[in-house]
């Protein structure tokens, strides 16, 4: 079969043209910054803005809905480097909400895939859930059925196995798993869902390289036969159907409102699969960049294709993480984009790039993507200013940390692994680079012990990262501390009477007063002012009780708690704080929120709450300054 090769561009036209001609809306993008999720510090797939939609919210734009959402995923940053990992990708989406089923996305996703962009049809395997009986969802003959049916139509007898380990392949097209491959939920297996969370089986569609790729030995599945699953590289996952129909609840499962359809398609993987190039890397998005690279490093790319890939995916994910605001920073989302300009730094030293270069392959990436992502050309002249700051800032770095290196080299005819980590922790200066130069003079460092002191800086910036956090305040003066405690009841308020959007986005609070940012469009009207200070001053007379525990991440967000969920909160231990303002005995809480304290122990202490100031502090995010006063 003899297909032309299309752009990544002329894919994501066609995926969306496709999906509209089916009845579907086509949505943009969502931001990669979560707007309105405390939970995940990025977007990591196409399904999260959309989870209120599933569990049965009207969506604004009809229950046929498409896109192509930027992902990014923090956590694949050090897998970057093979190739088919990167850190930021598209996802194709298609959804219906309580609308189609089964039956349509079948066959439509099919004829996208093979008459659409040309895939060959002999080269698509797929996979379906087998069944749960303790959890009590069924196994998924109907998508078999269906898969059975459209194959056919393409003239291929589609023969349907069970996977086993140690069987492989069974000459099979369709595939039952367990739940560990075919249930998609962002908590991943049903068993790990918080209650109140969305879920489903889900079917997936695998492209196969053809047998010859296999790099077998490789692979963590070296022991078994080779199977759709198995990381060899003969086969990649380019999509997946969820049957988004559970509901995670006390007793086990139950069905949502409404029949759901997600659809995520990798569409850098499809585009691979497309030119039928295992390198996802050999893609078109990639072409200019790689051109800008091998004129720069004066190598190609054959020639060193990890380093090649470690900077063009993480200057293209700095490139549209800047984009969307997030500006390299030691915090929250920005602590990643430093991270991976760094990164790419490191990458390019590797390769021999004396100069800055950062910015001139993402001149590339602007280049590329612009047309389709007017935030990005039209934010150039920042993106690219950002970009060349970090970079000279970590060459200072770079420069002071081999100084560094060299005194303590010739102070102590050698560096031992405490060295490294004080050039690490006080220099910034990566280990990588400690042992290169190190490794220059004859000397091998001790990783074990630079873990050691690692391990041990971590337990001191742990506890220190606890206080910090319980620090978010200038004191712990009483007055402060009373206020710190309004401040919750005032987000609560908020919420209460502008909406769930409202979440936290910064907190400064002094003896005087407390400021509090908060993310909400419109400026505050004088009455919502007034319900507002009501309601944080009803419940300051009703005296309720303050009390906190430690929770397990999950049971803080099943019990409903508000606040930030993030790696800071992973790292001490996977357990996080929460305070509630309310009775202990009922469990009827006014407020809970995730926070490391200190506060009152009554509401009864605070006095007269007042807002006294209300106004805008950037776009969606709005300021309001409050005091207690004593009460008459
Ligand atoms: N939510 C599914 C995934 O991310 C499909 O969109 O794979």
């Amino acid at each position: 079969m003899i297909t032309s090769v299309m752009t990544t561009h002329e894919i994501r036209q066609k995926y969306l043209a496709f999906f509209e001609k089916q009845g579907h809306r086509i949505i943009p993008s969502a931001s990669i910054v979560p707007e309105n999720d405390p939970t995940t510090l990025f977007t990591g797939s196409g399904m999260q803005p959309m989870v209120p939609y599933l569990l049965g919210e009207a969506h604004p734009m009809g229950n046929r809905i498409t896109d192509s959402q930027k992902c990014f995923r923090s956590q694949d940053i050090e897998e970057v480097g093979d190739n088919r990992h990167t850190t930021f990708f598209e996802m194709l989406g298609n959804w219906s909400l309580g609308d189609y089923f089964k039956q349509e996305q079948i066959p439509w996703i099919f004829e996208f895939l093979t008459k659409e962009i040309g895939l060959n049809p002999e080269q698509l395997f797929v996979t379906v859930f087998r069944g749960n009986d303790d959890l009590g969802i069924p196994r998924d003959t109907e998508s078999v059925e269906l898969w059975k049916t459209t194959f056919k139509s393409v003239g291929i007898d589609a023969v349907d196995v069970d996977f086993a380990e140690s069987s492989g392949m069974q000459n099979g097209r369709i595939f039952y798993y367990n739940e560990s491959k075919n249930w998609w939920s962002r908590s991943g297996k049903p068993q790990q869902m918080p209650l109140g969370e969305p879920g489903g089986p889900d079917s997936e569609l695998f492209w196969d390289f053809g047998a010859d790729l296999q790099l077998h030995e490789q692979s963590l599945y070296k022991e078994e036969p080779c199977h759709v699953n198995c990381d060899c590289g003969r086969f990649m996952e380019i999509g997946n159907s969820v049957f988004m129909q559970y509901k995670k609840v006390e007793s086990g499962f139950e069905q949502l409102p409404q029949l759901n359809v997600d659809f995520g398609g990798g569409l850098e993987r499809i585009a691979a699969a497309q030119r039928n190039t295992p390198d996802m890397f050999k893609i078109d998005v990639f072409e200019t960049m790689i051109q800008k690279l091998e004129v720069l490093t004066g190598k190609t790319y054959e020639q060193d294709s990890w380093s090649f890939r470690v900077i063009l995916d993480h200057i293209r994910a700095s490139v549209f993480l800047i984009g969307d605001g997030v500006i390299p920073s030691n915090k929250d989302q920005g602590y990643f984009t430093r991270r991976l300009i760094r990164r790419a730094v490191r990458f390019g030293k590797k390769l021999g790039i004396e100069q800055t270069f950062v910015s001139s392959v993402a001149k590339a990436v602007v280049e590329t993507y612009g047309q389709h992502y007017p935030n990005l050309s039209g934010n150039q002249e920042l993106i690219l200013k950002e970009l060349l700051t970090e970079e000279e800032k970590f060459l200072k770095t770079l420069t002071k940390g081999e100084k560094e290196f060299e005194k303590l080299f010739v102070e102590k005819q050698g560096i031992s692994g405490e060295d490294a980590f004080v050039l690490y922790s006080t220099y910034g200066f990566p280990l990588e680079l400690t042992e290169e130069m190190a490794k220059e003079q004859g000397q091998v460092i001790d990783r074990v012990i630079f873990q050691e002191e690692f391990k041990k800086h971590k337990d001191l910036s742990r506890s220190g990262s606890a206080e910090k956090f319980a620090g978010g305040l200038s004191d712990h003066s009483t007055k402060t501390v009373q206020l710190h405690t309004a401040t919750h009841m005032l987000l609560q308020a908020l919420r209460t009477v502008l909406g769930d959007h409202v979440f936290q986005k910064g907190s400064n609070i002094t003896p005087e007063r407390l400021r509090f940012d908060f993310s909400h469009q419109d400026k505050l009207t004088d009455d919502q002012i007034k319900q507002v200070e009501n309601i944080v001053n009803a419940n300051i007379e009703n005296k309720l009780p303050v009390h906190f525990e430690i929770l397990e991440l999950d049971e803080a967000r099943n019990r409903g708690a508000v606040g930030v969920f993030d790696d800071k909160y992973a790292q001490l231990g996977g357990k996080i704080k929460v305070y509630f303002i309310g009775d202990q005995a009922t469990g009827d809480y006014y407020s809970r929120e995730v926070c490391g304290g200190p506060h009152v122990d009554n509401t009864g202490e605070l006095g007269h709450f007042e807002i006294q100031k209300e106004e805008s502090v950037g776009s969606g995010v709005r300021r309001i300054k409050a005091v207690l006063s004593a009460t008459s």
